[in-house]
């Protein structure tokens, strides 16, 4: 990464309901994050359950030339210094995308930088390399968001492959869901982990969909529709209880870890890896990170995964992703509410 040396990015993030601005600094090698902006519409979706697109885009909007400036005082850096800015392009919601994408092409032709077009999914990978370890290859990356859940495996730095997805839902969307039909609010993820730890985790059996198959695809939707029938065996009052609804949590909770753990151990015996990463919002659960840090350490591998806060969208690890990327002509930058791997 030699001529990567000295390089400062302004990375930009808006594809769903975060707005993000972040500057990173790659000195020989070394990342450092100078700032790292995000602010969070949660609270402006809440009540609606779930992001509106209209609602968030309008409210990007609004925010993003205000977290942008944030992210340059805070980093105290002139923005004659920047070397190139950073933009998630997709996938996610094309109006909110739109506006982080139209902000980057204006900065970068008026302040005559190069910008680089960043895969949303490919950034959560590279949130990792924020962690300033050493990395072995092949490595098997795991990303588990609110829109995916994959398996990719890393050849090399720059090498990537996916190797399985999920057949329906994602694990975050699932988390979500089970949030939404316990009425316990959004996002789902941190509100059902919250409550799955004071709940058992034996108290409901749910079925771990796919555990066994022999590809490394994922189902999730199947699980929370066991959740919903489980639920539906309790009278409205009884679902009120917050120890049922906690075993509830705790047992859906479980059984998405363990099938998580499950393929993503197999995918790394399968393709002698020598590094497991785990990133994407979901990642910032708290029992996954636990069970496949203790499962990948038993066998001798690496384990790695960002800071929870890296973790959920953020634009540090944008900008950290245009270090492995090259810069886009910015008249041939295009969103993309679908882009895969
Ligand atoms: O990566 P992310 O911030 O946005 C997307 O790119 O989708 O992931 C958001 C997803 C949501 O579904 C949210 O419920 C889930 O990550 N999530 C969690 C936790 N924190 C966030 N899921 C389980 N446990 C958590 N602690
Ligand atoms: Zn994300």
């Amino acid at each position: 990464m030699s001529k990567n040396v000295n390089r400062i990015i302004l990375g930009i993030e808006s594809s769903c309901d975060e707005t993000a601005a972040a500057l990173v600094k790659n000195q020989g090698g070394t990342f450092k994050i100078l700032a790292n902006v995000v602010w969070s519409q949660v609270k402006i979706h809440q009540k609606y359950g779930g992001v509106v697109p209209e609602i968030a885009a309008r409210n990007h909007v609004k925010k993003i030339l205000p977290i942008i400036d944030l992210a340059l005082k805070k980093s105290k850096v002139d923005k004659k210094n920047i070397s190139g800015i950073a933009v998630a392009t997709g996938p996610g919601l094309i109006t909110s995308l739109l506006v982080g994408v139209q902000t980057a092409k204006t900065l970068a032709y008026l302040w005559q930088k190069p910008i680089y077009a960043i895969n949303h999914l490919q950034a959560h990978l590279y949130a990792n390399w924020l962690n300033n370890q050493p990395i072995k290859f092949p490595a098997v990356c795991l990303i588990v968001s609110g829109g995916h859940t994959e398996l990719i495996l890393m050849k090399n730095q720059t090498q990537l492959k996916k190797i399985s997805e999920t057949l329906d839902d994602a694990a975050g969307e699932a988390f979500d869901k089970v949030s939404q039909l316990l009425k316990l609010g959004y996002p789902g993820g941190p509100i059902v982990s919250a409550m799955a730890e004071r709940g058992d985790a034996k108290a409901f059996k749910f079925p771990r969909p796919m555990i066994q198959n022999n590809n490394f695809n994922f189902s999730f939707s199947g699980l929370k529709t066991a959740v919903l029938y489980a639920s539906q065996k309790f009278s409205p009052k009884k679902l009120k209880s917050y120890k049922l609804k906690a075993n509830l949590c705790a047992s859906f909770q479980q059984a998405v870890v363990e099938v998580l753990r499950a393929k993503t151990i197999k995918a790394a015996k399968y393709y002698n890896a020598k590094t497991i990463m785990l990133s994407g919002g979901v990642a910032a659960n708290q029992l996954l990170r636990q069970t496949l840090e203790q499962k990948t350490k038993k066998m001798g591998l690496k384990f790695l995964t960002p800071k929870p806060e890296l973790c959920t969208d953020n634009a540090a690890m944008i900008a950290a992703a245009a270090f492995f990327t090259k810069p886009t002509p910015w008249q041939k930058i295009k969103v993309d509410p679908n882009l895969s791997l």
